[in-house]
């Protein structure tokens, strides 16, 4: 079966261009918009299928939530509990699936796992997480920068201090398509992949984003509007963590590194924290912490997706 010309996938957040902008304004409104029953049926009669390869707190409950508060309906599915865990193929689950529902959130280890299930299915396909890129969590990280500085990106300045991984890559190329200045702090051998740099550097041109590089946090966080950082050991990645402790020492958001930022900076972690690796309690647990919020933005951020997605635009 062929994909409908129609669907839409959201595979990487570069797939959002050119309605990244609009789709953080839509977020802002839904937030505006909960619990007044305005949009208690946007989604009426839609069901999303929800396949989770590894855990998840925030990204499982705010789709399932999004989907309850737009009057649609969410599934979860384990791969363990499903036949893709005893080798039915990803194709023919996409196929089967696609006849049942009206789309597929994945969060897969493999990015290329995704990119089959998204060939496959007829219905869009919502990446969740996977070893590339973390497109859902940037979009209400974008969304929780858009409420702190009332959509005024211009001239701001974002720095990432950490390792270069899907988060990182999601947050080079969304803050390269919105126009938010990034710089980047990451050990040398843990760099963002170059083909990831190359794209999100053609979306800085077009908006004027200055993308910077360097393997010093306190460069990266000088006078910067705010700090961003993401664990040092992703899911996944487990059998490197002695190798990583040791390279990520130093990279790490506390008091000493916020005071290198500007006076009214803030601080954002897309979570879980590792608390006392690369963000300490004090910041975690102080004034100048965004996370809170930037976590209950992934929930408006998901039904401004989903409606996107899955209604299209209007
Ligand atoms: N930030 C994030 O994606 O969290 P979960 O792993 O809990 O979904
Ligand atoms: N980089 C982390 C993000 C967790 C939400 C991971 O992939 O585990």
């Amino acid at each position: 079966m062929t994909a409908t010309p129609t669907k839409r996938d959201l595979l990487s957040i570069a797939d959002l261009e050119p309605d990244l902008p609009e789709l953080l304004l839509r977020a802002r409104e839904m937030k505006a918009a909960r619990r007044t029953g305005v949009l208690a049926h946007r989604l009426a009669g839609l069901n999303l299928g929800m396949i989770f390869e590894k855990p998840s707190t925030r990204t499982r409950t705010s789709f399932e939530v999004a989907m309850n508060d737009l009057g649609g309906h969410a599934i979860y599915l384990s791969p363990k509990e499903m036949q893709l865990g005893r080798g039915e193929t990803i194709a023919d689950t996409a196929r089967v699936l696609s006849r049942f529902v009206d789309g597929i959130v994945y969060r897969a280890y493999r990015h290329e796992d995704l990119a089959e299930l998204a060939r496959w299915a007829t219905v869009p396909v919502i990446n969740a997480l996977d070893d590339l890129e973390h497109p859902c969590q940037i979009v209400a990280d974008l969304t929780t920068l858009h409420e702190r500085w009332n959509g005024d990106f211009a001239g701001r300045r974002l720095a990432y201090i950490g390792d270069g991984n899907n988060v990182h890559h999601s947050l080079l190329l969304g803050c390269a398509l919105v126009g938010v200045d990034l710089a980047s702090a990451t050990p040398k051998a843990y760099r963002p992949r170059p083909e990831i740099v190359a794209r999100a550097e053609v979306f800085a041109r077009r908006s004027g984003a200055k993308l910077t590089f360097t393997d010093v946090p306190r460069e990266a966080a000088h006078e910067a509007d705010a700090l961003y950082t993401d664990v040092w050991i992703s899911m996944g990645d487990e059998a490197e963590k002695e190798p990583r402790e040791a390279a990520f020492r130093g990279y790490q958001i506390n008091a000493a590194l916020l005071a290198e930022a500007r006076p009214d900076a803030f601080v954002l972690h897309d979570l879980p924290a590792h608390r006392g690796q690369e963000i300490t309690d004090e910041v975690l647990d102080g004034p100048r912490a965004a996370v809170w919020d930037q976590a209950e933005n992934r929930l408006h951020a998901q039904k401004a997706i989903l409606e996107r997605l899955l209604r299209g635009p209007g």
